[in-house]
């Protein structure tokens, strides 16, 4: 049975206790692990940044998916690279010569994704669609997590959807952004290959049940 990827991002773990948390994902059925590093320019928020993942690194071996959230995200490119990211995706409304970027993340060896903000259309990403790994639909504004999802968000995934097969690009479609139970089947219909999900499992009760409920419907 085909199922979705689940990433769960780390945003609303306790930071106090990032180990138990890699224990727990270390035992769960999530494929990558979601890392949001912001800058307070980007988006209003700051993250964590390089120092804690290349120390996160040494807890997990699963796929380290890391969404920059940041200005000018080609000064680190190498920086992420050698602390241990596999998927490196930057923000389309950050760039001014994408292609370069997208370049030099794939000549590095990492996989290159493109993250687009809600208001942004995938339209702009005809020329570049076949270059990419990933394409990233957020579907809340970028900045924090429990938020609630934006429902033109479908319409997004569905254009995604249709600009890969006609161009036979590669590239998998990821989802972020109030993503729960409810809506994961929806998204998963719709064309989505990857969930990225932090309070929906966080806060649950028994987060290993709740990635299970992201993945199996
Ligand atoms: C938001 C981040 C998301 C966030 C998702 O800017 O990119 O990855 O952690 O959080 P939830 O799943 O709570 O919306
Ligand atoms: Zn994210």
């Amino acid at each position: 049975m085909k199922t979705p990827i689940i990433a769960p991002s780390i945003l609303s773990a306790d930071f106090a206790d990032l180990e138990k948390t890699f224990k727990m994902l270390n035992q769960s059925e999530a494929e990558w692990i979601h890392l949001d590093v912001m800058d307070g320019n980007f988006v209003p928020n700051i993250s964590f940044g390089m120092p804690v993942i290349k120390n996160l690194r040494k807890l997990t071996t699963k796929v380290f998916d890391a969404h920059l959230m940041i200005e000018q995200p080609e000064r680190y490119i190498h920086n992420f690279k050698v602390i241990g990211v596999d998927v490196l995706t930057v923000h389309y409304e950050t760039q001014i010569h994408l292609n370069r970027t997208i370049d030099l993340i794939k000549k590095i060896g990492m996989k290159a994704g493109v993250a687009l903000n809600p208001h942004t259309p995938v339209s702009l990403l005809k020329d570049i669609i076949a270059e990419l790994d990933l394409v990233l639909i957020m579907s809340v504004n970028p900045g924090y997590s429990g938020q609630k999802f934006i429902e033109h968000s479908y319409q997004k995934i569905t254009e995604a959807k249709e600009l890969i097969s006609a161009t036979g690009s590669k590239a998998l479609i990821q989802v972020d952004g109030g993503i729960n139970a409810a809506n994961a089947p929806k998204l998963y219909a719709a064309g989505a290959d990857v969930l990225v999900a932090a309070s929906y499992i966080f806060n649950h009760d028994n987060p290993l049940k709740a990635i299970r409920n992201l993945k199996y419907f």
